[in-house]
């Protein structure tokens, strides 16, 4: 806890007063992979990587933010705020702007943070950020909200103040995750199940390019989504009780979707195949059949790359390297894509070794040496004490 201490060090220096501490964890996604804006099924665990939060309310309606990552503060109003182009502060402003619309009381405050969620690399240091951002702004104008709702107003911030329109589940998964548990999301219901990982069986090791995902993907994003929504129009005029993929099986509508451009085809049989490969991976996870879950990463590595087109060539160059080493169970690129980690599923005892003889392979072809490390399923949100 040294850094801890730093950091309560630094906010004296920076702000004056002594903090309250918050953290939220960045996650990764075992399987289900854009399908949570498709009211889809999802199996993610928090990382043991956090988003650490000092925070102390102030007197007044402003926010002063310092960024250990940025090197910059900021000081803004915490009424009618408007979010300023591509800053990293709209995250932070727009959680308080989304508190306020949800109704809850938000005080001015002072804010430092550190995130220790790597950027840009299909973790969710976003939703780390904005989750331990809320979790503070909240306790510090003793303030109560459930981490349900709380994980709704931090997308709404992400999606109507930052404009990345992205779903619910990193949110709710930095919010609500538990410790050696994967999380089975319904993310039309939002209920959720604890899964226990049996971790002395399998690990699950994370593997970054190093190629970050840019603002470029934010716009790819946004235009999948799109192009579901098309696809969910076109099945209405077969299908007229159908609100979203969820609704739906490959099986029930390939037939009339021969007729669609390929680009819509393609990204309705993703998310369809992905929710059914969602459901098995769940039924395996509770068998503890790793091998036909390690099968299920993998198809839906091959179904991102080829039908949704998110992959990119160094995330497939990663799953190709890893799927030749010992231990290897199945492993695919994880969150947005375009960059960023891929997720492997490895059995135990073989992880360690996996890890090494992976990075070195990847540094071998492509010259960069990549993050390989164990991650262990942690716990969502909380204040430090
Ligand atoms: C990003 C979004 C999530 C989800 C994933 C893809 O992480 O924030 O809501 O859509 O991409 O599964």
């Amino acid at each position: 806890m040294a850094a801890l201490a730093e950091l309560r060090n630094k906010f004296g220096e920076l702000f004056g007063g002594d903090p309250r501490i918050f953290r939220a964890p960045g996650r990764v996604n075992l399987i289900g992979e854009h399908v949570d804006y498709n009211e889809g099924l999802v199996l993610p665990i928090a990382i043991d990587r956090d988003c650490f939060v000092c925070a102390r309310s102030r007197g007044d309606r402003r926010l002063r933010i310092h960024s250990e990552q940025m090197q910059e503060t900021i000081e803004s109003a915490l009424d009618a705020p408007r979010p300023s182009q591509h800053h990293w502060s709209n995250y932070i402003r727009g959680v308080a702007w989304a508190l306020r619309e949800a109704g809850q009381r938000v005080a001015g405050a002072d804010l430092l943070i550190s995130n220790d969620v790597p950027m840009g690399a299909g973790l969710s240091s976003s939703a780390a950020l904005e989750v331990s951002c809320g979790l503070a702004l909240l306790k510090i104008a003793d303030a109560e909200m459930d981490f349900v709702a709380l994980a709704q107003a931090c997308q709404r911030a992400e999606d109507e103040f930052v404009g990345m329109h992205c779903g619910i589940m990193d949110q709710l998964t930095a919010c609500c995750a538990r410790r050696g548990h994967v999380m089975l999301i319904d993310c039309r219901t939002l209920a959720t199940e604890m899964e226990p990982l049996d971790e002395s069986q399998v690990a699950v090791v994370v593997a970054n390019t190093m190629v970050k995902h840019t603002l470029a993907a934010s716009s790819e994003y946004n235009r999948r989504r799109e192009e579901c929504e098309e696809a969910v129009e076109r099945i209405r005029i077969e299908r007229p009780g159908a609100r979203a993929l969820r609704d739906v099986t490959w099986t029930e509508i390939e037939k009339f979707a021969s007729s669609w451009p390929e680009n819509i085809r393609r990204r309705a049989r993703h998310v369809t195949t992905e929710i059914a490969r969602v459901r098995a991976a769940a039924a395996a996870l509770r068998k503890r059949d790793f091998v036909a879950l390690g099968h299920l990463m993998t198809q839906s590595h091959k179904s991102l790359d080829e039908d949704y087109e998110v992959s990119s060539p160094e995330l497939n160059l990663m799953v190709r390297l890893a799927a030749a080493l010992p231990g290897f169970l199945g492993g695919r690129m994880t969150g947005a894509g375009f960059g960023g980690c891929t997720v492997n599923l490895v059995r135990a005892n073989a992880a360690a070794d996996f890890a090494e003889a992976l990075s070195k392979s990847y540094k071998d072809h492509r010259g960069i040496l990549p993050d390989v490390y164990i991650c262990h399923a942690s716990d969502g949100a909380a204040e430090i004490t």
